[in-house]
């Protein structure tokens, strides 16, 4: 996989933006947008006379429209726009329009240059990085995708400041998995960051090492065979959480069922491999603190396993597979960890209790 660049530019995006296109002199350049990034960060970059002159692709947002529809329409605009191999897509969103662009640019005359600009915490930590990219399909996620790295990835915290406290916290979650899966200096780090009053400049910083822990593991394993897995921590059980909430009819952000998935797997992390007590508290309580709750009743445990087994990613052999994390505390990650039914159920009967459920 290509090598991504990853810049952090406060207040020097558009500038940032204009030397990468410099850098690449492409034939044609276009801007890729939902609705509300349309809204809400494209006039940043219009700012700029170049930029306020460069052809602005739409779609929809929200992953419902990460579609094969918002694909083709895509695919479209570049084909009936005279794009070609070497015209290059600035991905201007969330991890949807990241991820869709990504895909659209990665397949359009067998692949041309992209740049994502994330506005999303979640898009910079997580969905911007490592080159993954993909569109949902027959009612499953990222059913269809390639690994191809954008070329870079521009970050301007500034862009966050428009999204609601929700999507914010959403992102954060992520940023607390990668301090648990660091080094100690990261995850006190994270432990002081205020979700409360945000505090932009301290953000910038904390997010440039949260993207190095994802980058440093993508470098040594980017197809997921064995290390890649280190993220997935959280995402076992919190993915089921996801699905039960959706199936309910109160669907939740993705990165709240990573934070609430984190709980249990912290506790069996602590009985399996030993991952010290206090360091489970301290990361309990931040996510407690700062996520609330989700309502799981115990007439849906058997349900709940029944998603963990459904979902490929965890499962080898009719086994669930975990990411766990060791007696070494903070960055002893244990990949392939196989956990029995009884253990993943009192680990779940822990998040309830935990909770106040
Ligand atoms: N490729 C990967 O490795 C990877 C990793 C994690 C998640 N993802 C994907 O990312 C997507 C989720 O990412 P997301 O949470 O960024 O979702 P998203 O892109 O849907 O953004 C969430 C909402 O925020 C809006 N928004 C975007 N920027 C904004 C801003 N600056 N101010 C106000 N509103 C803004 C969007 O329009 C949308 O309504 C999912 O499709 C998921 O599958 C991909
Ligand atoms: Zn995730």
């Amino acid at each position: 996989m290509s090598e991504q660049r990853v810049v952090m530019c406060e207040g020097r995006l558009t500038d940032e933006l204009r030397n990468e296109v410099k850098d690449r002199a492409p034939e044609q350049v276009y801007i890729l947008v939902d609705s509300n990034t349309k809204k809400l960060c494209l006039p940043l970059l219009e700012k700029d006379e170049f930029f306020s002159k460069v052809k602005t692709i739409e779609i929809k947002p929200n992953d419902d429209h990460k579609t094969l529809e918002a694909l083709a329409s895509v695919w479209t605009f570049l084909s009936q726009n005279k794009a070609t191999r070497k015209s290059m897509l600035i991905n201007l969103g969330g991890g949807m329009v990241t991820d869709l662009g990504g895909f659209a640019a990665s397949t359009f005359k067998r692949g041309m240059d992209y740049v994502n600009v994330p506005t999303t915490l979640l898009g910079a930590v997580d969905a911007a990085v490592g080159g993954k990219t993909g569109i949902n399909f027959c009612g499953l996620k990222n059913e269809i995708g390639v690994i191809n790295s954008s070329q870079s990835v521009l970050i301007d915290v500034n862009t966050f400041r428009t999204l609601d406290d929700k999507n914010f916290r959403s992102g954060f979650a992520e940023m607390i998995k990668h301090g648990l899966i660091s080094d100690e200096k990261h995850w006190n780090d994270m432990l002081a960051f205020d979700l409360d009053h945000i505090d932009y400049s301290q953000l910038s910083t904390l997010l440039r090492d949260s993207i190095a822990v994802k980058e440093k593991i993508v470098a040594i394993d980017p197809y997921e065979k064995n290390i890649r897995k280190a993220l997935n921590f959280g995402h076992t059980i919190g993915h089921a959480f996801e699905s039960y909430a959706m199936e309910s009819g109160s669907p939740i952000l993705h990165g709240y069922a990573v934070a609430y998935g984190m709980i249990p797997e912290l506790y069996l992390s602590h009985k399996f491999c030993g991952f010290p007590k206090e360091l489970m508290r301290e990361a309990v309580h931040l996510i407690k603190d700062n996520y609330g709750a989700m309502n799981v009743g115990c007439k849906v445990y058997d349900h709940l396993y029944e998603l963990m087994t459904h979902d490929k990613k965890n499962v080898g052999d009719g086994r669930i597979l975990f990411t766990l994390l060791g007696e070494k505390g903070i960055g002893d990650i244990k990949i392939n960890q196989d956990v029995e039914k009884k253990a993943i159920l009192e680990a779940i009967d822990y998040y309830r209790d935990v909770v106040g459920l």
